[in-house]
């Protein structure tokens, strides 16, 4: 599959995506990173690896219509198959979700539906994780619709909090398992692994 990577911010899911195709865990390839954000470091990372990536802000734009058409022309252009939503901070808007149904995913630092919804992004999801005094939390892969992380559920991996963690040494340890669970979600797909059937999620267990 071709990957078109959307993020905007430090980009350690891009990074890990790039590096299981480069150590031959998943066979898609990212071919392009868009992110809204000049300078993220999702875009450096593109750069190093010889990847086309491109700063692409609806600010830019004079209003939303035009963003949607140039993006959707850039998805058609580099032969998108999936979508990869990598701590990218807009919504996408329902002209791409529409067009590109079921072919979005996004990775979240919590296991949704709990610790999930407006306002529920970066620290501010382990603050709530500590706050709730919860034992277990995780990362979730989805897919993504209209409303945020709504989608249905691809992929969960538990995280234990243990005594004494604040929100960042539980956000590191999510951050490692983000890492190890988006490639795993990106195989299932590219393998045909993943079938939905009335917004529920059946996987394909491998012999
Ligand atoms: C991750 O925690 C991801 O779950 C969330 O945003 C963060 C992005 O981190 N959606 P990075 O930019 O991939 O390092």
């Amino acid at each position: 599959m071709n990957l078109c990577v959307l993020a905007s911010g430090r980009g350690s899911n891009l990074k890990a995506i790039i590096n299981a195709r480069k150590s031959g865990n998943i066979s898609s390839r990212v071919v392009l990173v868009v992110s809204n954000n000049s300078a993220s470091g999702a875009l450096l990372t593109a750069k190093k690896n010889h990847i086309p990536s491109i700063h692409l802000s609806a600010k830019l734009f004079v209003d939303q219509s035009s963003f949607d058409k140039e993006f959707l022309s850039l998805l058609k252009k580099f032969k998108i198959d999936l979508i990869v939503l990598a701590g990218y901070m807009k919504m996408i808007s329902p002209a791409v979700t529409g067009k590109y149904k079921n072919r979005i995913i996004n990775i979240h630092p919590a296991l949704l539906p709990a610790f999930g919804g407006k306002g529920m992004y970066g620290m501010n999801v382990h603050e709530a994780v500590i706050k709730a005094k919860v034992r277990i939390t995780g990362a979730t892969v989805h897919y993504v619709d209209d409303v945020y992380d709504n989608g249905t559920i691809i992929l969960q991996k538990e995280v234990k909090v243990k005594p004494g963690d604040d929100a960042e040494t539980l956000g590191k340890r999510v951050l490692r398992t983000e890492h190890k669970l988006y490639p795993e979600a990106i195989k299932l797909l590219e393998e045909n692994k993943v079938t939905l059937r009335s917004n529920k999620v059946y996987i394909k267990q491998s012999k």
